[in-house]
């Protein structure tokens, strides 16, 4: 187990979560080196023996050091933007493992990513293939292309992390995508041989993520028959993980089992681009209580961790399970958890039984490794959280908390 409590007191691995908060104060995301390895391992295991790939979606969490604790698994990377190109390569990442994402890539991003010699280019439009197609050309090269598909399938999920849909703004739609592609054939400086899709995230069941890489598969074969060179298929992401107990999500193994089924026999090389489910259990934010209150009957436990360190709960109602990292046998309230920030949309959980807090006590908002730190951000001129490493009993500080000088770099007073 990489979370438990020992002796009453809440432990990643061997390391005491108390003993964090003493040496790099709160709030602080902490991670385990141990569950990001384990997590990995079972998808590069799942797709052993295929012509496969398995590029960690580097928005999930894009610290350097876990970047680079997935260079030594071997893992590639799915990008979105130039700087997250830069921190794969800061990390000791392979350009050649990695794949380039997103829906608004620029003509610089895209020269940066050519330079670097990336693996290949999801395109989401026929405007950015012509750039695309342009840019390559300039510099004498030749891009390897997929272009991602909207395959019009529910992945049920959050309205804001559901891609897949017509009316969402990636891909291109399924009715038009083969004219997409009999145009970009017809380019130089692209080569056309991907098809890919992500369909959305946090999904609980893997029937459509099975649904749509059938079509993706039906798509690259009428692709073929027309000639085209279609070698590989990326899948995206979008795996669960489960924030609340009783939450049911398929195994990262019997997920990618499915999905095997569809691809294996094809020929076709697959990507899978996972983010979620490779880092969000292994994380906490560690924060302390400041101070209770009761307002108009109401109980407020208020915490030195806000919406700026973790928004998910204000942006999506997001659930995160909390719990007191030292074991208190004091009486339970219902309580609403906020942050300092001052906003009332500054909340990290409603209306939840927790044993009666003190100032000065701590809890670990769970299930923070994907897009909290990422989204963090200096709302209310907060300094972003410090982040921890925990690897068996060794413990390193992976980003400084940013202090007041980090919170005017940049500005000037004309
Ligand atoms: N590939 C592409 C093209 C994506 O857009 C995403 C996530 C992934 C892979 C990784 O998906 P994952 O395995 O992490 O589900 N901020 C939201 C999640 C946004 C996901 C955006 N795209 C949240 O906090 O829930």
């Amino acid at each position: 187990m990489n979370y438990e409590f020992r002796q009453g007191r809440l432990c990643v691995e061997d390391v005491h979560l108390t003993s964090v908060a003493e040496r790099c104060g709160t709030p602080t995301y902490v991670y385990s080196a141990g569950m990001i390895r384990e997590r990995y391992r079972e998808y590069a295991d799942a797709l052993a023996g295929l012509d496969s790939r398995v590029c960690y979606a580097v928005k999930a969490n894009s610290n350097l050091a876990i970047l680079n604790l997935l260079v030594r698994e071997g893992a590639g990377f799915d990008i979105v933007s130039g700087g997250e190109l830069f921190r794969v390569l800061r990390a000791g990442g392979d350009a050649s493992k990695v794949v380039f994402s997103g829906v608004g890539k620029t003509a610089a991003e895209i020269r940066y990513a050519l330079e670097q010699g990336v693996a290949s280019f999801n395109c989401e439009s026929i405007a950015e293939i012509d750039v695309l197609d342009q840019v390559a050309g300039e510099m004498k090269k030749k891009a390897q292309v997929a272009l991602r598909v909207n395959p019009d399938v529910n992945p049920v999920t959050h309205e804001y992390i559901s891609t897949g849909l017509r009316e969402n703004k990636f891909g291109i739609d399924m009715s038009v995508v083969e004219k997409a592609y009999e145009y970009a054939a017809t380019l130089q400086h692209v080569a056309m041989t991907g098809v890919s899709c992500h369909i959305g995230s946090q999904m609980l069941d893997s029937a459509p993520m099975v649904e749509a890489v059938q079509r993706l598969v039906a798509l690259a074969k009428r692709l073929q028959a027309a000639g085209l060179p279609i070698a590989h298929l990326d899948l995206g992401g979008g795996l669960g993980v489960k924030y609340e107990a009783n939450e049911r999500t398929p195994s990262i193994g019997l997920a990618l089992a499915a999905l095997r089924k569809v691809v294996e026999g094809t020929g076709l090389a697959i990507t899978v681009e996972p983010g979620r489910s490779i880092v969000a259990e292994s994380g906490v934010l560690l924060t302390r209580v400041l101070y209770r209150k009761n307002n108009g009957g109401k109980e407020f436990t208020i915490v030195d961790a806000g919406m700026n360190d973790l928004i998910r709960p204000s942006l999506y109602k997001a659930f995160h399970e909390i719990v007191p990292v030292v074991q208190k046998d004091s009486r339970e309230i219902l309580t609403d958890i906020v942050g300092p920030v001052c906003e009332s949309g500054d909340w990290l959980a409603k209306q939840r039984r927790l044993p009666l807090m003190e100032s000065g006590d701590l809890l670990a908002v769970k299930t923070a490794g994907a897009y909290g730190f990422g989204m963090s951000s200096n709302y209310n001129s907060r300094g972003r959280a410090a982040e921890v490493l925990i690897d068996g009993s060794r413990f390193e500080v992976i980003r400084e908390r940013e202090n007041w000088d980090d919170l005017v770099r940049g500005e000037r007073i004309p």
